[in-house]
């Protein structure tokens, strides 16, 4: 465990919203939200009341079973129903539901009727292919309309989605199916990105050969290259020609708030990837209450998330948490920065968004371009802006604050995880805020940071990062794996607490000021990704014995891979097998793996019972005191 813990911020300014902002807030006082929030089992409840159940819960919360919670236990729900149907029989019935709009400038609307037909059609084909309650789907696809419609019809009938991020490569994709023992996969020709179209069928074509599981492929034509059905056809069907005749009507299924929703497979201390699994209330339930008190959404609101969906960012914040408030959110498919780096500030004018939701690394590359390409655009619909994904250094906050938000946006700072499901440490537009700090818990949440022992560090004294009271979106376990659920998150400090598996520190007034992981997962342009994972695709490269891999810090992407490798005789450490070696990575785990130095070594630091030691590496490459190393092998 990292234990480079006690960083100092010295960042003292305060911004406080203005008249406009508050005079439309929900929450107009904060503190009197937090106190109604420590009795949790009242809070979520009251919460929960905003939904149509089929039928209510007989207890808010079942701790019997801790770590094991349940909530609304025994209601009886579905997620589609609440997110797309309820809508259709008021106001919003003709209301775009979803916005897509791509780097090319293509649009498509789908109103929450259309969408509702749409989801209809295509639970009805999931139905046809014999998926039933339970089973899993999984999605190889880009940003676009077909992939949420997709993941509702999913929950339409409850079958459990798991999306894999359309920027993996095969081994990660492979690792992914296979874990879940999908039975159907919806991929697409391809997803258009800086200007070029990118072949998603071929990758998908490759994992394929290495997923038994998977019985049809279902290929939504988005880009229109030309793609072909390959040899597996048979098992391969257009989205088009599946859902043709399909009946735009569908009985919801009803589900139990227990139920599972979806897995989401996401990067931890170990090489292989956590299939964390949200079930169904809990879910609907934290989810939509944080987005709308944290961004306090109205009628008349454009919400628009940059998050992919294939993250737990556009799970909960591009498609659900958006559709369950009825509100219109916008799906974006594209870079930030093409066909030139006012593109999004193009968007934002164009079709007058009101909230933005984004992440430090995009502000940052964004920020490279200067002030004049936001100030090329009327951004003045914009009201509150938000980030999420990593630590955000104060220049970046002031930038956005000052270039996209003319400081009249309260910037929410976000913390919260894969895990957790919603936000839990975050502004609410009231609070005053200090760029660079997530502020507090949300109400419900308590949060706080403890040493070891789980005793509360003094003010301004690094710590870990923990959640002492369930929530309602919190995932229930691991798929197929409830010992490292129990042994990851709920056993490093006594009692039981989640550890969130980052460092953080409290100020004088309380204000959280998260400082990164403890463990050793890298934050690669806010994606999460294990070291190990890293290593071990290093050494499936035939020139690699072993590898070492810690983060570098990165002006842009907040942190980028820096690995030491030991090479088999014979093989020395040039420019072509650098350039392999990247490769190789990137075949393996996607260009989300951005290497930034690889450097060839000889020797490891290991533990005696033959762990590498990646603090002393990291402590070495900063120039640092490596501590303690009295468990170093000789
Ligand atoms: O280290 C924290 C960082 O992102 C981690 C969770 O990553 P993931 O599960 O991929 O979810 C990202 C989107 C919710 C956390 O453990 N993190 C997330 N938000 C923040 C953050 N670090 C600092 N400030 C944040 N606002």
């Amino acid at each position: 465990m990292r234990h480079d813990t006690d960083v100092l911020l010295n960042e003292e300014r305060v911004f406080k919203p203005g008249q406009e902002i508050i005079d439309v807030l929900h929450v107009k006082d904060w503190e009197s939200e937090i106190e109604k929030g420590k009795d949790i089992e009242k809070y979520w409840a009251e919460k929960a009341e905003q939904f149509v159940w089929f039928k209510k819960w007989d207890k808010v919360l079942d701790d019997s079973n801790e770590p094991f919670y349940k909530w609304f236990v025994n209601g009886k729900i579905n997620m589609a129903y609440n997110a797309v149907d309820r809508w259709i029989t008021t106001d919003k019935r003709n209301q775009v539901a979803v916005l897509y709009v791509n780097e090319r400038g293509h649009e498509k609307k789908l109103t929450y009727y259309e969408l509702y037909r749409e989801v209809n059609k295509f639970a009805n084909a999931l139905k046809n292919l014999g998926v039933k309650k339970g089973d899993v789907v999984s999605t190889y696809l880009p940003m676009c309309p077909e992939l949420m419609v997709v993941l509702l019809a999913c929950t339409k009938i409850g079958a459990i989605h798991s999306v894999v991020y359309s920027g993996l490569s095969v081994g990660a994709f492979v690792e992914r199916i296979n874990d879940c023992n999908a039975k159907i996969l919806i991929t697409a020709d391809g997803t258009f990105r800086r200007g070029k179209i990118i072949d998603l069928k071929r990758v998908s074509d490759e994992a394929m050969l290495q997923c038994p599981t998977v019985e049809t492929v279902v290929v939504v034509k988005h880009t229109g290259i030309p793609i072909e059905m390959s040899e597996l056809s048979g098992r391969e069907i257009f989205y088009e020609t599946l859902i043709e005749g399909e009946p735009a009507e569908l009985e919801a299924e009803e589900m139990d708030a227990e139920d599972p929703l979806f897995i989401l497979y996401t990067s931890g201390s170990t090489g292989k990837p956590k299939g964390v699994l949200h079930t169904t209330a809990g879910y609907m339930v934290g989810v939509a209450t944080t987005l709308n008190n944290v961004f306090n959404i109205h009628d008349g609101d454009l919400w628009w998330c940059t998050g992919d969906i294939g993250w737990i960012t556009g799970h909960s914040f591009l498609l659900y948490g958006p559709l369950l408030l009825g509100t219109t959110t916008l799906v974006y498919e594209g870079a930030p920065d093409y066909p030139n780096p006012g593109a999004w500030w193009s968007v934002v004018e164009k079709y007058g968004v009101t909230k933005l939701y984004t992440a430090p690394t995009a502000i940052r590359h964004l920020m490279r371009f200067g002030s004049k390409y936001p100030n090329l655009y009327n951004l003045s619909s914009l009201k509150i802006l938000g980030t999420v994904g990593e630590p955000i250094n104060p220049e970046a906050w002031m930038w956005f604050y000052k270039n996209v938000g003319k400081e009249k946006c309260p910037i929410m700072d976000t913390w919260w995880q894969t895990e957790t499901g919603m936000h839990m440490i975050s502004p609410l537009p009231i609070a005053p805020l200090k760029p660079g700090s997530a502020t507090m818990a949300l109400p419900g949440i308590d949060a706080d940071v403890v040493d070891d022992e789980g005793n509360p560090v003094p003010v301004g004294k690094g710590g870990l990062l923990v959640i002492k009271k369930p929530w309602p979106a919190m995932f229930r376990t691991l798929y197929n794996d409830e010992e490292k659920f129990i042994n990851t998150y709920w056993k490093e400090v006594p009692g039981c607490v989640y550890t969130a598996g980052d460092i953080a520190r409290k100020d004088e007034d309380g204000y959280f000021w998260i400082q990164g992981r403890s463990d050793d997962v890298l934050k690669i342009a806010g994606h999460r990704i294990g070291t190990s994972e890293v290593e071990s695709a290093f050494v499936s490269h035939p020139a690699v014995v072993e590898a070492a891999v810690i983060g570098k810090s990165d002006p842009i992407k907040g942190e980028v891979i820096k690995a030491f490798v030991i090479l088999k005789e014979g093989y020395q450490l040039k420019t072509q097998l650098i350039e392999d070696l990247s490769r190789h990575v990137r075949y393996e785990l996607g260009p989300v793996a951005v290497l930034g130095q690889i450097t060839q070594v000889d020797s490891l630091p290991k533990t005696r019972s033959g762990k590498i030691m990646r603090r002393v590496l990291r402590a070495r490459d900063r120039g640092e005191d490596v501590g303690d190393i009295s468990t170093l092998e000789e």
